[in-house]
C-alpha cells in the first residue's frame, strides 16, 4: 500500500452525516455525496485521501485488515466485532444511543428474567446479548436478525429484543418498552495499528483535528 495515501472507511446514513463536520475540521471535503452516488470509492479535495463506503458493520473488518487506514464505527459494532488489530483513540460522541433489552408492554420481564429461567432473544447483536444474559445467569436462545428487531416480540418470534434505542419512538410506535440498559453507545475512531506507525505523519493531524472538535485529547 502507498505510504503517502490514506483510505478512510465510512458508512452511509447517520454516521456519514455526523462525520462531515469532523472531516471538514481536518480540511477534508468529499468530492461527491455518497448518499446520492452509487460509487463505493469517493475522492476528496486531497489527491492522496479517499473514502470507501460500506455497511456500518463492515467498517472494523476493512480497517483491521488494512484495506482502510482508519474509519468510524459504532461502539455496538466494535463490541460485536471484538476490536482485533484496531486502535481506538477517540470517542467521537456522534450517533449516540443506548443498547437495551426491550419487551412487549405488559410482559412480566422481572419474572421471566430470573436467574435460571430461559428466554428467547431476537437481536442483530448475538455476542452482546449472550454476554449480558450470561452475567445475569439467564439462559437464552438467541435468534439472529439483520434489522427491524422490534417486529420479533410482536409476532411471537421472541420474548425480548436486544437493540439500540435513541428517541424511543420506534419502541413506542410498536407498543414495546425498554426494560434494561446494557450500554451507552456512540461512534469511535478506529485506526489500523500498523498504519498508525507507518503513516503517523498523515494520520496524527487528522486524529488531533477530530479530537479538537469533540474537545478531548486523543489517547
Ligand atoms: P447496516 O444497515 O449496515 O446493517 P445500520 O442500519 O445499523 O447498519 P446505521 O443505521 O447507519 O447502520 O447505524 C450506524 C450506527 O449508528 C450503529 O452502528 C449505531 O452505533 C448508531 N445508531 C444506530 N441506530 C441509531 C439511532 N437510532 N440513533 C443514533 N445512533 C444510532
Ligand atoms: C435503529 C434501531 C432502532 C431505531 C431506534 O434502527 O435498530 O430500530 O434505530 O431509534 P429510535 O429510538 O430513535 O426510534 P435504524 O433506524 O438504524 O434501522 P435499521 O437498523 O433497522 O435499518
Amino acid at each position: 500500500m502507498n505510504d503517502n495515501a490514506l483510505t478512510i472507511a465510512l458508512s452511509k446514513g447517520r454516521i456519514f452525516e455526523e462525520t462531515l463536520p469532523l472531516l471538514a475540521a481536518a480540511g477534508i471535503v468529499p468530492s461527491e455525496n455518497p448518499e446520492k452516488s452509487r460509487k463505493l470509492i469517493i475522492g476528496t479535495n486531497h489527491e492522496n485521501i479517499r473514502l470507501v463506503i460500506m455497511r456500518a458493520t463492515d467498517v472494523p473488518t476493512y480497517v483491521q485488515y488494512g484495506a482502510a487506514d482508519f474509519g468510524i464505527a459504532g461502539k455496538d459494532v466494535l463490541i460485536e466485532h471484538g476490536g482485533d488489530g484496531l486502535y481506538q483513540p477517540l470517542d467521537l460522541q456522534i450517533a449516540k444511543c443506548r443498547m437495551t433489552v426491550a419487551v412487549r408492554k405488559g410482559f412480566d420481564y422481572p419474572r421471566a428474567s430470573q436467574p435460571g429461567s430461559r428466554l428467547r432473544i431476537a437481536t442483530k447483536y448475538p455476542g452482546i446479548a449472550a454476554e449480558h444474559f450470561a452475567a445475569k445467569g439467564v439462559h437464552v436462545d438467541i435468534i439472529k436478525l439483520y434489522g427491524s428487531m422490534e417486529l420479533a416480540p410482536l409476532v411471537g418470534l421472541s420474548d425480548a429484543i436486544v437493540d439500540l434505542v435513541s428517541t424511543g419512538n420506534t419502541l413506542k410506535a410498536n407498543d414495546l418498552e425498554a426494560v434494561e440498559h446494557i450500554a451507552d453507545i456512540s461512534s469511535r475512531l478506529v485506526v489500523n495499528k500498523a498504519a498508525l506507525k507507518t503513516k503517523y505523519a498523515l494520520l496524527d493531524p487528522i486524529i488531533q483535528a477530530f479530537a479538537g472538535v469533540v474537545n478531548k485529547e486523543a489517547v
